[in-house]
C-alpha cells in the first residue's frame, strides 16, 4: 500500500523492524486519522455483545474507531449495527447509551429510522399547504443510515465498515478462535455490570500493555504477591498468523516462590489480604487455565481471569486520549455463588481494580513520556527479535507482532526497505 505519510523521513519506521516502535505513531494527529481510515474503517471491530440487546427494539451505543455507532435488535430478531449520524444533516441523533425503541427519531427536523436504518419518515416531505417540501423525485429509500457489515459470533457482536470484509473465519481463524471460543462457547451469556474509564493515552498502549506479559510480572504488585500472575508460573503467548491478535496464557502455579524476589520488587512478601474471598476461585474451564488473556485487532481485549470475565472495548478518542468500556459477563446458567464469585473478582478490574489501576497510571505516564520525543523509539528484545510463539512470560514477542501487522495496514517502510 502507498502512503503518502512514508515520503516524509521522519514517518520512516527505524530500520530494526518490529522490535522498534518509533514514537510518532503514539502522538501524531496525521497517524491517528490514517488508522482511523485503514484499521478501524476496515477490519472487524468489536462492538458489544449480543445479550445487551437481548429482544426486538433493545438497542445499546457503541464505537468502531471514534466512531459513534448503533447496535440494534430489530423486529425479526437480527441485530443491525446502524452509524449514529443522520442521513440528514449528520446529527449525533442516539443521544441515550442504551435503551428500547420501536425507531430512531433525530430531534434535529424528525427525519425517522426503523430498526435496520431505512428512513421511514421526513416532515412536511409534501410541503405545507403546496409550498416547500422535499423535490417530487426525493426518495426515502435513497437516505438510509450508513449500515455495518455484522457478525454475531456465539454472542460477540463484530461490525465493519468495509463493503466487503475479510471473511469472519479467517480474521478469527485457529488457534485464536479456539481461545475465544473458549469462553464464547455458545451458552447464552449475562451481563453482570460495566466499568468505564478514560486513560490520557493513545489506543495503541492499551492493546500493547495487553500483549505485554513482562509488565505483568513486574507491575503488579496484587498479582505477583498473591500468585496469580507470576513469571515461574508455566505460560504461553500464542500468536496468529499475522500477529495481530494474541492469546497471553497462564496456569496457575503453586504459591511458593521460585524466582528470586529481587527480581520482582513488586513482591510484597508482608502483604496479606483481608479478605481472602478474592483469591477463591472456582474451576469451571476444563483446561485448568487460570488466566487468558486476549486481544483482538483492533479494538477488543478479552480477559478470563479466574471467574472473572470481561470484554474491554477499545474507543479511541484522539491521539492521546482513549476511553476503555469494560463489559462483565457470565453465563445465564451460572448459580448465584459462581455469579458472586465474578463479581468479587471484578475488584481486580477497572480504573480502581487492585491490578488494572496500575496499567492506567503506567500508560499515563508513557504516553507523557514518549510525547514530542518523534526522534526516539521503544526498545521491544526482550524473548528475542523474532515473532514466534513463546513458552515463557518474559518476552515482548506478542509486540513485535503487532508492530510488524501494524507497518503493514499503516503502509510504512522501514528506513532500511527506503534505500
Ligand atoms: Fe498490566
Amino acid at each position: 500500500m502507498e502512503s503518502p505519510m512514508t515520503k516524509q523521513p521522519m514517518r520512516v519506521w527505524p530500520a530494526e523492524g518490529a522490535s522498534r516502535a518509533p514514537y510518532w505513531i503514539y502522538d501524531d494527529p496525521e497517524v491517528f486519522r490514517v488508522e482511523q481510515e485503514r484499521i478501524f474503517g476496515q477490519s472487524w471491530c468489536y462492538v458489544g455483545l449480543a445479550a445487551e440487546v437481548p429482544e426486538p427494539g433493545r438497542f445499546q451505543r457503541s464505537h468502531v474507531g471514534d466512531r459513534s455507532v448503533i447496535l440494534v435488535r430489530d423486529k425479526e430478531g437480527k441485530i443491525n449495527v446502524l452509524e449514529n449520524r443522520c442521513a440528514h444533516r449528520g446529527m449525533e441523533f442516539c443521544r441515550a447509551s442504551a435503551g428500547k425503541a420501536t425507531r430512531f427519531l433525530c430531534p434535529y427536523h424528525q427525519w425517522t429510522f426503523d430498526l435496520e436504518g431505512n428512513l421511514c419518515g421526513v416532515p412536511f416531505k409534501r410541503g405545507i399547504h403546496g409550498e416547500g417540501g422535499m423535490p417530487d423525485d426525493f426518495d426515502l429509500a435513497d437516505h438510509p443510515l450508513r449500515k455495518l457489515r455484522v457478525t454475531n459470533h456465539n454472542g460477540a457482536v463484530f461490525a465493519s465498515y468495509a463493503e466487503e470484509p475479510e471473511p469472519f473465519e479467517r480474521y478469527l481463524a485457529d488457534p485464536m478462535r479456539a481461545y475465544f471460543d473458549r469462553v464464547f462457547d455458545g451458552r447464552p451469556l449475562r451481563v453482570l455490570g460495566y466499568m468505564r474509564q478514560r486513560i490520557p493515552c493513545n489506543w495503541k498502549l492499551i492493546l500493547e500493555n495487553t500483549k505485554d506479559p513482562y509488565h505483568a510480572t513486574l507491575l503488579h504488585s496484587f498479582l505477583v504477591t498473591f500468585g496469580l500472575f507470576r513469571a515461574d508460573q508455566k505460560s504461553e503467548v500464542r500468536l496468529d498468523p499475522s500477529g495481530r491478535h494474541a492469546a497471553l496464557v497462564s496456569r496457575h502455579g503453586g504459591r511458593q516462590l521460585t524466582v528470586a524476589a529481587s527480581e520482582m520488587a513488586s513482591y510484597k512478601s508482608d502483604y496479606t489480604l483481608q479478605d481472602r474471598r478474592l483469591l477463591d476461585m472456582q474451576a469451571e474451564f476444563h483446561d485448568g487455565v487460570g488466566v487468558v488473556m486476549m486481544t483482538l485487532f483492533p479494538n477488543l481485549i478479552l480477559h478470563q481471569q479466574g471467574n472473572s470475565l470481561a470484554t474491554r472495548h477499545i474507543v479511541p478518542r484522539g491521539p492521546d486520549s482513549t476511553e476503555l468500556s469494560w463489559t462483565f459477563f457470565g453465563y445465564e446458567d451460572d448459580d448465584e455463588a459462581l455469579s458472586t464469585r465474578r463479581l468479587r473478582q471484578a475488584n481486580l478490574f477497572g480504573p480502581a481494580g487492585l491490578v488494572s489501576l496500575d496499567d492506567g497510571e503506567a500508560l499515563k505516564a508513557t504516553q507523557e513520556g514518549l510525547r514530542n520525543a518523534r526522534d526516539a523509539c521503544a526498545v521491544v528484545e526482550m524473548g528475542g527479535r523474532d515473532r514466534e510463539d513463546a513458552n515463557v512470560m518474559v518476552t515482548e514477542t506478542a509486540l513485535r507482532a503487532f508492530f510488524h501487522h501494524y507497518m503493514h495496514v499503516m503502509g510504512f517502510v522501514r528506513a532500511e526497505d527506503e534505500r
